[in-house]
């Protein structure tokens, strides 16, 4: 079947992640055209299950031919379109309403504009059918990113709600990149309140977290057991409270895959840093990581994955990085050149995602 995917944001990570997620789930797919952010395939499986576990695919649309199209009388019916101007996107909404009638029409529209692409809020709240249109493909959309499913295990879950954790976009990311399967064990050494651990155990995967804090800790197994009810989860978690500097000691058994946003440093606050000083914080960092890289090495099996975020410092215009060639010299750890700097332009801290592998 051919199916388009909208990648959303930042399209060579959702693209990543979604190639990774079917080759772990053992689906053939052939890539067939590219645009924007746009990937289409020829690929079968359970679209709907898939878009619930990516991070980064916001729609998933399957390709028909024009006289395949179809509407339920009385339906609420939009239209989408990729790579088209606004009088191209009319002149096609105009064959669509030929063929399907306009009645049920809806048009949801911005500063009097009408949208060229419905937003996931249209599709929860307004339409019932989605058409779109790219590159001569008519299509049905089967899914969509449903921003209420992550409302319910981000903001509804006990955990302290002042604390910063990454976002489920995110974790779900970091987590599909590993290419862990179901059953199988993640670790995160910097679990924080777990949302990669809980993002996994909705996976199916069972889960070890390790935090030097208490309180994460608590949060950490308050939000898991929670999920785990709420979601009728057969999946276990350990979380580990202490330090990751001593992985090896800590966790006993190996793990399939290691995946973490681990400690960045101390919070740069409104003053800036300077070269001299950012050099010291990227030493420290430097020494701090390549002792947890040796615990990674002791505890991952051989193969498995390690997805990791670290961190990239921008001062002036100058940008001052960890040493990463280092960090794998000497451990049985390689890299295997996928890098994605996912944070915005301006900030100081920059986040660089990573993906390592057990050899
Ligand atoms: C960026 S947060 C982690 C976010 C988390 N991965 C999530 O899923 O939301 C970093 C965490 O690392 C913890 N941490 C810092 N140094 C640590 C260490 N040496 N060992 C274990 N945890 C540490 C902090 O307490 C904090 O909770």
């Amino acid at each position: 079947m051919k199916c388009l995917f909208d990648l959303g944001r930042d399209v060579p990570l959702a693209k990543e992640e979604l190639f990774s997620k079917l080759d772990s789930w053992n689906v053939n797919y052939a890539v067939i055209e590219e645009f924007g952010e746009v990937v289409i395939l020829d690929c079968e499986t359970d679209f709907k299950k898939l878009q619930n576990h990516l991070g980064g695919t916001v729609r998933i649309v399957e390709l028909k031919s024009f006289d395949e199209l179809f509407v339920d009388e009385k339906e609420k019916w939009g239209f989408t379109s990729y790579g088209l101007n606004r009088t191209e996107h009319a002149k096609k909404l105009t064959e669509l309403k030929n063929l399907l009638g306009s009645k049920y029409f809806k048009h949801p529209s911005k500063g009097g504009k009408r949208v060229l692409k419905l937003s996931p809020m249209d599709l929860v709240k307004r339409i019932k059918k989605e058409f779109v249109f790219a590159q001569g493909f008519w299509g049905e959309t089967i899914t969509f990113f449903n921003p209420f499913s992550h409302i319910t295990r981000d903001i509804a879950r006990p955990r302290d709600k002042e604390t910063k954790s990454i976002s489920i976009r995110l974790a779900k990311i970091l987590v599909n990149l590993s290419f862990v399967k179901k059953g199988e064990v993640l670790l995160d050494p910097f679990c924080g309140v777990g949302t990669v651990l809980q993002e996994a155990l909705l996976q199916g995967v069972n889960v070890v977290g390790v935090d030097n804090s208490k309180i994460m800790f608590d949060n950490a197994r308050r939000n898991l057991r929670w999920i785990k009810k709420k979601f009728g989860l057969n999946t276990s978690f350990n979380v580990i409270h202490g330090d990751s500097q001593g992985l090896q000691k800590l966790v006993e058994d190996k793990v399939n895959v290691v995946v973490s946003e681990p400690y960045l440093g101390p919070l740069i606050t409104r003053t800036r840093l300077s070269l001299r000083e950012t050099l010291e914080r990227v030493h420290g960092l430097q020494i701090f990581y390549d002792t947890l890289f040796k615990g990674v090495d002791r505890v991952l099996l051989k193969n498995g994955f390690f997805v990791f975020v670290l961190p990239r410092f921008r001062v002036g215009k100058k940008i001052v990085d960890i040493d990463v060639k280092k960090l794998v010299k000497g451990k049985g750890l390689k890299e295997t050149g996928f890098v994605y700097e996912y944070s915005k332009r301006e900030s100081r801290l920059l986040r660089v995602i990573r993906v390592f592998r057990k050899i």
